[in-house]
């Protein structure tokens, strides 16, 4: 089978990527607005791009009606959020987040997730997250230049916060204990037990 992008619409062409290129980490980021209320909403179009300066990006689609979503909105606004990692016990909380709710109401209100303050930005942090970072906005990118259909917004790490216990007693992550959710196409999701080590050729 092959596919020419150019003969598929753009749900055609985001359900084959987004069906294929998986699994995709969930960033889980919380925003404030200029007004002072909380907005949690998860991305899967994610990734870490550097690591100096430490690097994360997330890709921020528009809503249907063509308007902005409220977490593009408030990290331009603000030039803050938080972006967590999703562990399996937050999956139900992750996905009620996604709600399209009015700019002006909170996901944590509305879906009942507990926050905490952070310490280096406004927005606050999802309390239970395996692992949390506190960002500046770097910069956002509209794209493609030409004609924008999204947006990526490029954010710096300036503080982590990682859960004891997820730490092996070295000190290090314990990736059976950090249990994150990744998204595989449509509604499927999955869990990071499954692993398996390979030592890298001389
Ligand atoms: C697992 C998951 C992954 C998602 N990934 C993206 C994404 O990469 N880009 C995007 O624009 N929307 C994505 N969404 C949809 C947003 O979460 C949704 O549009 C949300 O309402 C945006 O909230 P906001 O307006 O408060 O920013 C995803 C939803 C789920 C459940």
């Amino acid at each position: 089978m092959q596919l020419d992008f150019a003969a598929l619409t753009a749900l055609e062409a985001y359900r084959w990527l987004a069906s294929t290129v998986t699994p995709r980490p969930i960033a889980w980021v919380s925003t404030r607005s200029r007004e002072g209320i909380d907005n949690l909403a998860p991305f899967s179009f994610f990734q870490v791009i550097s690591d100096e300066p430490p690097t994360l990006m997330v890709n921020v689609g528009s809503r249907d009606d063509g308007s902005l979503k409220d977490t593009l909105r408030n990290a331009r606004d603000t030039g803050e959020l938080v972006i967590q990692l999703v562990g399996m016990a937050q999956a139900e909380a992750m996905n009620a987040s996604s709600a399209s709710l009015p700019h002006g109401q909170s996901e944590f209100a509305h879906c009942g997730i507990a926050s905490e303050p952070s310490q280096r930005v406004a927005p606050p942090r999802v309390l239970g997250a395996p692992v949390a970072f506190e960002c500046r906005v770097a910069e956002i990118q509209p794209y493609p230049r030409q004609a924008p259909n999204c947006h990526l917004i490029f954010a710096e790490v300036l503080l982590a916060h990682i859960d004891d216990e997820v730490l092996d007693t070295d000190g290090r992550i314990d990736p059976a204990r950090l249990d994150l959710v990744g998204r595989l196409g449509g509604s499927a999701y999955v869990g990071t037990r499954d692993i398996f080590r390979m030592q890298r050729p001389a």
